[in-house]
């Protein structure tokens, strides 16, 4: 089975960026571990800084099991990615690190929350485990 993670910008500075907000850890040594507590499942991961590179690894994972998205930024701003993932019929999850409602009054709004499968806001990079288990356990 595989499942696919996918990270939008700046969330390559994780570790670094904002640790009061996104913690100390960087996202590879959190992957790593995820890999080894699923270690029946291909994890597979993909980060960008682009939109449209985005858009077009959504297209290509449409035969995941699901996709783990946290488009970050572009979460309240992309109406291609929302579409990108009307385009895909696997099971496509929002996380988000931190919670957005507790934040700034712009991310309060998601372009992608109408159009997935579900939502897991606010548990850290545990966020990212709760999406795995959720489409794992879906039959
Ligand atoms: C984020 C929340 C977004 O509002 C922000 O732009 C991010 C990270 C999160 O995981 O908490 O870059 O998606």
């Amino acid at each position: 089975m595989k499942i696919t993670i996918i990270n939008g910008p700046n969330l390559n500075l994780l570790g670094t960026r904002e640790k009061d907000i996104y913690g100390s850890q960087n996202f590879e040594s959190f992957l790593n571990h995820l890999r080894s507590s699923f270690d029946t499942i291909d994890i597979d991961y993909f980060q960008s800084n682009i939109e449209g590179e985005i858009i077009n690894f959504i297209q290509k994972s449409k035969n995941s099991k699901g996709i783990v998205l946290n488009a970050a930024a572009y979460t309240h701003t992309s109406v291609g990615i929302a579409d990108a993932v009307k385009s895909v019929d696997c099971k496509v999850i929002e996380v988000h690190i931190s919670n957005t409602f507790s934040r700034e009054k712009f991310r309060h709004n998601s372009y992608l929350s109408p159009v997935v499968d579900g939502i897991i806001i606010g548990f850290g990079l545990d966020s990212y485990r709760l999406a795995i288990e959720s489409i794992i356990t879906d039959e």
